[in-house]
């Protein structure tokens, strides 16, 4: 029988762009009307970089909340190769930063603060496996001359393969894995090890780059990859395996952003998250696993409570609006203009 209703403990979304000022204000209540807590990326500019600066930040999203919204940002340190030691030792005592980000520099969205050479920040992420606090990766090569498409293989073999050798008890989460060789690395790998999936990567393979022209609204990183890869992450996603949970990566930039010679990579997709993700779940006959995946995996990697409130889901189309507001401009949603299977009814805080 086909299901009509989806009811399921409140999820969290452990990858997340919030932005920040009039646009963080444009889009937090998607995000908070679905999940309790959130990990907030910190490629702001400038980035994130200090304890204090986080708490900061914190301040400024739950200042932007809508009245009587329940959510909680969990912050995040931009890794640089200045990095000091002791920052991760107050990150460690912090109430609210809970990882740190490595971006290779020129990856992506305003990283160019990344680190260029893993080597340089070795001791930092020796304090990091000592306090037990998670390094969160991007994890793509920027080397050039590497085919767009094999660069998250080619970066587990040349950094990930060599880090997870030199520092084995390192908390680690390789962030929205694109590829069979993430799904094996990480399933492979010990309870230490975990990978965030996102919605689009379940739902799109690289012909939606080229669907009859070139659609820059698809464009992200990393890039959409090959059916093959989709369904290596739907499996994963699916399986019920606790290496793997949700975290959404929704990027949003304005319009004219993408719409241009040289646009920006991100998806918007936090306007409909679990509607994305159920439909993704059920299209692999597994909607029994949402739970797990959306819920479970990724509060106890991070060892916090499992979220007390539960979200209901029905099977009632609505189409998405062509635009959303960001800042002075509007941002185009994932699926803008279509139908949705799935609708979230209703969200108790607990
Ligand atoms: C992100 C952004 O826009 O901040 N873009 C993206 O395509 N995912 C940065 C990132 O996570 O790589
Ligand atoms: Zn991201």
């Amino acid at each position: 029988m086909t299901p009509t209703r989806i009811e399921i403990t409140r999820p969290d979304d452990w990858h997340l762009h919030l932005r920040d000022g009039d646009a963080l204000a444009s889009v937090v209540a998607h995000t908070a009307r679905q999940f309790a807590r959130a990990i907030v990326m910190p490629n702001l500019k400038p980035p994130v970089t200090t304890v204090v600066q986080a708490e900061d930040y914190r301040r400024r999203i739950l200042a932007s909340l809508p009245a009587g919204a329940r959510f909680q940002p969990l912050m995040t340190l931009y890794l640089t190769e200045n990095t000091p030691v002791e920052e991760i030792a107050r990150a460690r005592a912090s109430d609210s930063v809970v990882a740190v980000k490595y971006y290779p520099a020129g990856a992506t969205t305003n990283s160019d603060s990344g680190v260029r050479e893993l080597s340089r920040v070795y001791h930092v992420i020796e304090a990091m496996e000592r306090l037990e606090l998670p390094l969160l990766l991007h994890g793509e090569v920027t080397d050039p001359e590497i085919d767009i498409f094999d660069r998250e293989r080619v970066f587990i073999e040349r950094h990930l393969i060599p880090l997870r050798e030199r520092f084995p008890a390192l908390r680690m989460v390789l962030e929205h894995i694109t590829t069979r060789d993430a799904v094996d690395f990480v399933s492979g790998a010990p309870a230490n090890v975990a990978a965030t999936i996102t919605a689009h990567h379940l739902l799109l393979n690289r012909n939606a780059l080229f669907e009859g022209g070139i659609r820059p609204h698809n464009y992200c990183a990393p890039i959409l990859k090959r059916e093959t890869h989709r369904a290596a992450l739907l499996q994963a996603a699916t399986s019920g395996d606790v290496h793997f949970f949700l975290g959404t990566d929704s990027a949003p930039h304005p319009r004219e952003a993408k719409e241009t010679a040289c646009g920006c990579a991100g998806l918007y997709t936090a306007h409909a998250a679990l509607e994305f993700y159920a439909e993704a779940f059920e299209q692999a006959g597994r909607l029994d696993r949402l739970e797990a995946f959306a819920s479970f995996h990724g509060p106890d990697f991070y060892r916090l409570p499992r979220n007390e409130g539960r979200i209901v889901l029905e099977r009632a189309p609505w189409i998405v609006p062509d635009e959303y507001p960001l800042a002075g401009s509007t941002c185009k949603p994932m699926r803008a203009g279509e139908s949705l299977a799935w609708s979230l009814v209703e969200t108790t805080a607990s």
